[in-house]
């Protein structure tokens, strides 16, 4: 038992992927499912079909069509551990009933801990070593998850470990790669992104960028590897903060870089910067629920060896969510991004911040923040320091900000507060034009979706700010307020009704 910012943890440390599966099988969330089911396809729809709205349990694919003979070296596949509140509640060992609203201040202390990794001589991860000709990334069961895709998706959920070559920290982020032959993966790089930063000095030293892709670990891998973790920070810091315990590393066999002694499978390799190595990627079906439809030549990785632990378990997700069927990073962004867009402002010193939230259908691109405002301009300098964040890449594209009676938890709550305080002929609404964002969006025009040419999207940041205007004059009519009161009626009136709620025939 531990405790983070004042709330009573119990131990988060799962080993591995197997003794994460193990926990989420006792605590009723996990299904498994023994029927055959076909990679190509059928598999991903399944997972968009059991989701639901972060209300499906996680999934464990025990009979993968040609990956279930005697001989095949990895025949499992597991997806969904991070598709619900309860689960990350799990994860950072809270109860499963924690709402929403307190895994975020859970995730805001956590971010700001660290746990350094230590380093171990050997793991499981070492049980079997491919090198040479013996690569050959089709022997694990890489699924076509969706129809649209343009191929097999090896990288989805995996830990994509890179480090900056002049200070050896290590960066673990989620990016998306596909199988291009025995022994290339061909990845979607933006240079806006850590390992993009990472791939630009390394090209500056005229060097190939080593990488290890980690795939199947414990939650708080992706959890970490998918958020905005600071630049220069290191995710395994924040891992071990989540777990109360250091990750064990183990040094690759090929690159200089180090990767959970527990893992399930690790790809290392190389990516040139040199175009005539670039191979074609995409499309793939995004996270912002449609596909990126460009198939265009990307850095691809030269893999140099794979290293994998006995029966290894495969680890993938789909990704977007759809109204009625959220994925795990939508899931996961909501917790993440709203608990580092809120440290973002504090840092900043954006004073009286109550709440904040990017709710699950858009993982996090919309922000509402909800805070006591005391001063004119409140929220746009709100605005204004998430906008200047590096977190603010992929998301926070509309921030909303209301005033602290709102309970941005409750849309309704924010919808009235936009139609009723919200005057855009006062200033309320501010468009920051021509900033970086995401390229994925498809409200983008084609042009500007170019990582290659532009290493960011192109975004018209927007601010609603529909907190009461205090550039308003107090009203002597209102007694020195600036808006009415609101219909509802007075505690005193209320109580009183309440006292005889029961002689009016209501039944509770
Ligand atoms: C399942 C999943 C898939 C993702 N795919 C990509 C991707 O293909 N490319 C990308 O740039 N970011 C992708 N992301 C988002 C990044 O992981 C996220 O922006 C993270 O902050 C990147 O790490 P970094 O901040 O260290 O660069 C994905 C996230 C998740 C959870």
């Amino acid at each position: 038992m531990s405790t983070s910012g004042g709330l009573k943890r119990d131990k988060a440390a799962f080993v591995d992927l197997s003794g994460w599966i193990e926990a989420l099988r006792k605590a009723g969330e996990l299904q498994a499912i023994d029927a055959e089911v076909d990679w190509d396809v059928e598999l991903g729809t399944i997972i968009r079909m059991a989701q639901g709205k972060g209300d499906g349990p996680a999934l464990l694919f025990n009979n993968i069509k040609d990956y279930n003979r005697n001989d095949t070296i990895c025949r499992q596949l597991f997806t969904g551990g991070q598709g619900s509140y309860s689960r990350l509640a799990m994860m950072f060992g809270l109860p499963r009933e924690t709402p929403p609203r307190e895994l975020v201040k859970i995730c805001r202390t956590i971010f700001q801990e660290r746990v350094a990794p230590r380093v171990v001589k050997t793991g499981p991860v070492k049980q079997n070593v491919l090198k040479g000709d013996d690569i050959d990334l089709l022997k694990f069961p890489v699924p076509k998850w969706n129809r649209g895709d343009g191929g097999r998706y090896v990288l989805t959920y995996a830990g994509c470990v890179t480090k900056d070559p002049e200070t050896d920290v290590h960066n673990v982020g989620i990016y998306r790669g596909e199988v291009a032959g025995r022994d290339r993966i061909p990845v979607l790089m933006w240079r806006a992104q850590h390992w993009g930063g990472h791939f630009a000095k390394w090209q500056a030293q005229g060097k190939d960028m080593p990488v290890a892709y980690v795939i199947g670990w414990e939650p708080s891998m992706g959890f970490t590897g998918g958020a905005p973790v600071p630049r220069g920070v290191s995710e395994y810091d924040v891992m071990g903060a989540i777990r109360g315990e250091p990750v064990d590393l183990v040094k690759c066999e090929t690159v200089d870089l180090y990767v959970p002694a527990n893992a399930e499978i690790v790809i290392e390799g190389y990516i040139s910067g040199d175009p005539a190595s670039f191979t074609p990627e995409g499309p793939y079906a995004e996270f912002t629920g449609y596909y990126a439809v460009e198939r265009t030549r990307k850095p691809t990785t030269r893999v140099t060896c794979i290293t994998y632990r006995d029966n290894p378990i495969f680890r993938g997700t789909v990704e977007g969510a759809l109204p009625g069927s959220y994925s795990e990073n939508p899931i996961m962004s909501s917790v993440q991004r709203s608990a580092t867009a809120w440290n973002a402002l504090e840092s900043a010193g954006v004073p009286g911040i109550t709440d904040v939230w990017g709710p699950p259908i858009h993982a996090g691109v919309n922000l509402f923040v909800r805070m006591n405002q005391t001063y004119r301009g409140q929220a746009k300098q709100a605005a204004m320091a998430l906008w200047g964040n590096s977190a603010a890449h992929v998301r926070y594209k509309h921030v909303w900000v209301v005033d602290d009676d709102i309970d941005i938890h409750d849309y309704a709550a924010v919808d009235w507060a936009f139609a009723w305080r919200v005057n855009a002929g006062e200033g309320d609404v501010l468009i920051y034009p021509a900033n970086f964002g995401a390229g994925l969006d498809p409200s983008t025009r084609r042009r500007d979706r170019d990582p290659l040419r532009f290493g960011t999207g192109k975004w018209a940041r927007v601010l609603i700010d529909a907190t009461i205007n205090l550039d308003y004059e107090p009203d002597p009519d209102l007694d020195g307020k600036r808006y009415p009161p609101t219909v509802a009626p007075t505690e005193a009136d209320q109580a009183a009704v309440r006292a005889r709620w029961a002689e009016f025939g209501f039944k509770k």
